[in-house]
């Protein structure tokens, strides 16, 4: 491995990434150095630096992430914000964000639109919005709760979904518009994701991106998964992109605007060359259609941010979202609750009581999703919690070890 860069770039390269790059992860450091000059920018997952557990085994004194950051131009991808939860923010969750944009003087971020925690319980797994106008209304609240936060607009990414919401009265295109139409967000077009859905839920990819307002697609991802044995796409970042997603991607690529696009990739980094090959393909399209270089005009076009919302209602809880925080709160036990599914089997409307959930919509709503689905990522949640458990005992061992060592070094008896 080279010798670190630590160097502060100048002027700062992160305030307008360009390009083509990768999604950063600590251990593939090596394999990004032998192709530096191929690779326009990182995206960097917050998470991997403002949580305890991750930050304690990967890369402690944030070497590894200083030296990457002073190399490529660098985008923000967090995964833990739950934007869609109608619950107050998570302080820990912004202040981390925040403090570590601002530490590294960071400028383009983004998040999921989706919810995965609810009552104090993280499914770690995107579930889907309802899409409904009340749930715009939602995320355009807690979009602009955010915002204030950070001091920034950002992207939104659409993400894979074991289901819809039932009897949703929106498509997930409309319901993607309207989110635009309400918010100065933009949006992280995930191009797997796209196909996964169209493949997974039986619709046409092409008609959802004509239904897409591409022109704010200021960014895409584009990831590898494979078929599973119940015929259903995983949203897995373990392979090469398919080969069904490249059309896809040019598509975008000619219609949108997007700046950034980011090869996301999680696992079997031993066939490094696999995301290589991606890497240049992707490249290779993303300058066919845009210039090799950034025009001095920042490509993506303005637009008029609505008037609304800065001072948009403070109550994060009123009375209007009581239906939609009953649905989250109905589903969240349903995966995790054995006692709630219990009585909602035996009654449901009975058991919906508990979430003050009466609304005959949101009712239906939550009765009707499928109970193979439910069981899918109630198998999902016990592998989590056990997995968290023994993630949580490793740290404090490695903790006490670390603390173990410097006690011994300094000569004091332990
Ligand atoms: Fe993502
Ligand atoms: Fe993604």
């Amino acid at each position: 491995m080279s010798a670190p860069n630590l160097e502060s770039p100048s002027p700062n390269h992160h305030q307008n990434p360009y390009g083509v790059g990768l999604a950063y992860r600590y251990s593939c450091h090596n394999d990004y150095l032998k192709y530096e000059g191929e690779i326009d920018l990182m995206e960097v997952s917050t998470e991997d630096y403002i949580v305890r557990e991750r930050r304690m085994h990967r890369d402690p004194d944030e070497l590894l992430i200083k030296d990457a950051l002073n190399r490529w131009p660098t985008v923000v991808h967090g995964i833990s914000l739950s934007i869609g939860t109608v619950a107050e923010l998570n302080p820990h969750y912004i202040s981390g964000t925040r403090d570590f944009i601002k530490r590294h003087d960071l400028n383009i971020f983004s998040e999921h639109l989706a919810f995965h925690s609810v009552d104090g319980k993280d499914l770690t797994m995107f579930l889907c919005m309802p899409f409904e106008e009340i749930a715009v209304q939602w995320i355009k609240q807690n979009y602009y709760a955010v915002r204030r936060e950070l001091g920034r607009p950002f992207a939104l990414e659409n993400v894979t979904y074991f289901f819809p919401a039932p009897h949703s009265s929106l498509s997930e295109a409309d319901f993607l518009r309207r989110i635009t139409e309400e918010t100065d967000c933009t949006l992280l077009l995930d191009i797997t994701n796209v196909f996964n859905n169209a493949m997974n839920h039986g619709y046409d990819p092409y008609e959802f991106l004509d239904r897409l307002p591409l022109e704010r697609v200021s960014q895409m991802h584009l990831a590898g998964g494979f078929k599973g044995e119940d015929g259903k796409w995983e949203d897995s970042h373990s392979h090469p992109v398919m080969g069904e997603v490249w059309p896809l991607y040019e598509e975008v690529l000619k219609r949108s605007p997007a700046e950034v696009v980011v090869i996301e990739r999680d696992s079997r980094f031993n066939s490094f060359s696999e995301v290589h090959t991606d890497l240049k393909k992707a490249r290779d399209l993303f300058y066919r259609h845009r210039p090799e270089k950034r025009p001095a005009e920042d490509l993506m076009p303005a637009f008029e941010s609505p008037t609304v919302a800065e001072n948009s209602d403070p109550e994060p809880l009123a009375s209007k979202f009581a239906g939609l925080r009953g649905y989250q709160r109905s589903l969240m036990g349903r995966i995790t609750d054995t006692e709630f599914r219990t009585q909602f089997r035996a009654d449901p409307p009975i058991a919906l009581e508990q979430f003050e959930l009466t609304d005959a919509k949101w009712v239906d709503s939550i009765s009707d999703i499928d109970p193979d689905d439910i069981h899918k990522l109630q198998s999902a949640w016990e592998y989590i919690h056990e997995e968290d458990k023994e993630v949580a005992q490793d740290y404090e061992q490695n903790e006490w070890a670390v603390w173990a060592e410097e006690i011994e070094a300094s000569g004091e008896a332990i």
